[in-house]
Formats: C-alpha cells, sequence, structure tokens
C-alpha cells in the first residue's frame, strides 16, 4: 500500500484543491481572542486589528471568526458529501473591558449548521493540568472567582447524510477498530491524552506551535475515514495530522501560512517508520493484553482475527489490519505526486 501527502505554503481561504476531494478534515485553527494569535488575526483582517486597538473584545472575537468562517467555507466545499469535519478549538477567556469568555466552540458550531452540516456528538478532551498554581487569584472567599478551562472542544460535523459503502468492502473491514477502543475513543470524555508533543524539541517551538497530542488526530482519522481516503489540515501548523494520517495509511493534504513549519517537519517525518511501528505495536499489545484480562475473566472471544493470531470481540473486526509505515521518501520538484504544485510532498509505502 502507498499513501502521499501534501503541503502548501498557502492561505487557507482559499485551498486549491477540487470540490468534494477530501473525505475528512481533522484541523485546530488559531484560537480567536488567545494572545498568541492577535498578530496573525490582526495581518489578516484590518477588522481585527482596528477592534483590537480599540480595546473591542466582542469586535475582534466577530472579525477573528469572520477570517475563520473563510476557511470553513472553502472546507465545505472540497468535503466529500458524507464527509466529517473534526475541529479542536478551545475557548478563551480574557479581559478587555471586562474579564469575560469567549465561546470559540458555539461559534464555530453556528457557522457550520449555516453551511449546511450536521452537529454530530462532539468529544471535550482533558488537558493535563498537575498544578494548584491554576487556580492563583482565585482566593477562596465568595463570589468573584473564576472557574478554569481545563479542556478543549473537538466538534465533530457531517456534511449531509451519512456516507454509504459498497456491500462488504474490504478496505473499510481492514480500517476497523477493536471493540475495546471503541469503547475509549467514541466516548465524549477523553481524559487519556498526553498534553505535550514528545517529538518536537522544548525550544519554544511548541508553544508557539500550539500543537494538538498526536493521539488526537490519529484516533479520529482512525474514527472518521478508511484506507484509501484522504485527509484534510487547512491549519496544518507542525504537521501533526499529516504525521497521524501517514501512521494512520491514509492520503493528507495540509495549508500552512508559516513556512518555517514546512521545513521543520522534515524531522518529524523522517522518524516515521519508528513511530508507526511502536504507534501500531502498542495497539497490537494492548489488544493481546485484553485477550488475556477477558481470558482470565472466563470469556472467550468468539472471532478469529484473519491478519493476526489473536481472537476478536465481533465480526466487524475480523479483517482489522493495521498498516506499519515502512519507507518515507520526499518527493522532489512539484508535480512529481500527480497533479500537485504542493511546497512539500511525500510518498509513503507500508
Ligand atoms: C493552532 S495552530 C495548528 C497546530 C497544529 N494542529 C499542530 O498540531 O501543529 C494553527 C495554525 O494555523 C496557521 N494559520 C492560521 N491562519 C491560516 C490561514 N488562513 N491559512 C493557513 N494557515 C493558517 C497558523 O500559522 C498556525 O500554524
Amino acid at each position: 500500500m502507498e499513501t502521499t501527502h501534501r503541503v502548501h505554503a498557502a492561505d487557507a481561504r482559499d485551498l486549491t484543491l477540487p470540490d468534494e476531494s477530501v473525505a475528512l478534515a481533522v484541523t485546530s485553527p488559531p484560537y480567536p481572542m488567545v494572545e498568541l494569535w492577535d498578530d496573525l488575526f490582526a495581518d489578516l483582517s484590518a477588522d481585527a486589528a482596528d477592534a483590537l486597538a480599540a480595546g473591542d473584545g466582542e469586535a475582534a472575537f466577530a472579525a477573528m471568526h469572520a477570517v475563520l468562517d473563510e476557511v470553513w467555507a472553502e472546507l465545505a466545499r472540497v468535503l466529500r458529501p458524507g464527509g466529517i469535519a473534526c475541529i479542536n478549538v478551545g475557548d478563551a477567556t480574557r479581559t478587555l473591558e471586562r474579564f469575560r469568555v469567549y465561546p470559540n466552540h458555539s461559534r464555530i458550531l453556528d457557522t457550520f449548521v449555516e453551511l449546511g452540516f450536521d452537529p454530530l456528538p462532539g468529544v471535550l478532551w482533558r488537558k493535563p493540568a498537575n498544578s494548584a498554581a491554576k487556580f492563583m487569584g482565585s482566593g477562596m472567599v465568595p463570589s468573584n472567582a473564576y472557574v478554569t478551562l481545563e479542556h478543549e472542544h473537538i466538534l465533530v460535523l457531517r456534511k449531509g447524510a451519512r456516507r454509504s459503502f459498497p456491500a462488504g468492502d474490504d478496505r473499510r473491514y481492514e480500517s476497523a477498530y477493536f471493540w475495546e477502543e471503541r469503547n475509549r475513543w467514541f466516548s465524549d470524555v477523553w481524559t487519556d491524552i498526553r498534553g505535550r508533543l514528545q517529538d518536537l524539541p522544548d525550544d519554544g517551538r511548541r508553544d508557539r506551535a500550539a500543537a494538538f497530542p498526536f493521539a488526537v488526530p490519529y484516533r479520529l482519522i482512525n474514527m472518521f475515514s478508511v484506507y484509501g481516503d484522504r485527509v484534510l489540515d487547512p491549519f496544518w501548523g507542525t504537521g501533526t495530522t499529516t504525521l497521524a494520517a501517514m501512521v494512520a495509511g491514509r492520503d493528507s493534504v495540509g495549508y500552512e501560512l508559516d513556512e518555517a513549519f514546512l521545513d521543520a517537519f522534515e524531522a518529524r517525518a523522517g522518524d516515521l517508520p519508528g513511530l508507526s511501528r511502536r504507534v501500531v505495536d502498542r495497539r497490537l499489545d494492548a489488544h493481546r493484553e485484553f485477550v488475556a484480562d477477558r481470558r482470565d475473566a472466563g470469556e472467550t472471544l468468539g472471532y478469529e482475527a484473519e491478519h493476526y493470531d489473536f481472537p476478536v470481540r465481533t465480526k466487524q473486526e475480523r479483517q482489522i489490519r493495521l498498516r506499519t509505515a515502512e519507507t518515507v521518501e520526499r518527493v522532489g520538484a512539484p508535480g512529481d505526486i500527480e497533479g500537485s504544485d504542493a511546497d512539500l510532498a511525500y510518498r509513503v509505502q507500508y
């Protein structure tokens, strides 16, 4: 099996992709009203710059979301019918006139509903926070303290009716996940996500990038796409979605304004075969442990996996097949991958 991956150093408000050409979008935009992104929004929107300069929080919030709205409209255009958009976003707290919360997640949800999407149950993932410092300034007396935001939202939105697949579609059944993974992944609260990316140097790049942990896009890609699908991330950042798509065996395409991030991706991609083996081994080992625990509890799992030496719980898991990336090749000239004018492109063999 082979997958291809393309990244454009370009503005996602104009996606250079044909209509209905991606199956899934997994992304995390710059969060409006989080100070880290003020300059970016001010560069992209004179209204946002003016509102920030005037200290008008409501107008700044509206102007920043107007920028994101243009990307969401493009995303809606390139997503296939039945395709899914997973948007990871946190709300912001900020004091301009007064302290308040800026509800990014509900503002984005409204846009997608206006674009005709059906909102599906989403996920809250909890960022690891372990220090009492997070309550600093809140004091011990009522009533003027604030609750700390410790979670982010993953909005799950579908374009139109659910996808249909031909009966007995092998690709779909090979893309299955384990029963016990289903039970964790399809829960609406994720508390087992580690917050930091382990593979980015801690030289400030992690903070500047506001990268999400690998497990977030990796799970979502496994949950909402099949082998052969193409995954889009219009706010590519350090390329975590592409890395997850490479490991999950899906094609990907990304857009990123900051070219420095494209250069930095080479090192992450170089480690792909090792990362892929670790991720796949961890999933297979966890399943073997699950099988052993059930056996100890006196339960025999009813089906044999066709590609492995272990049983599985349900009929739907029988063809499960976790691919391992063997080689990753940087594709040099634009156009080497058919139809691609990308600034960065890779081909991965499994
Ligand atoms: C929250 S970060 C994404 C982090 C990414 N999920 C990761 O794991 O590294 C948002 C990214 O979107 C980029 N960006 C913002 N507006 C953009 C636009 N209009 N087109 C393309 N990229 C944009 C920013 O430069 C930033 O790198």
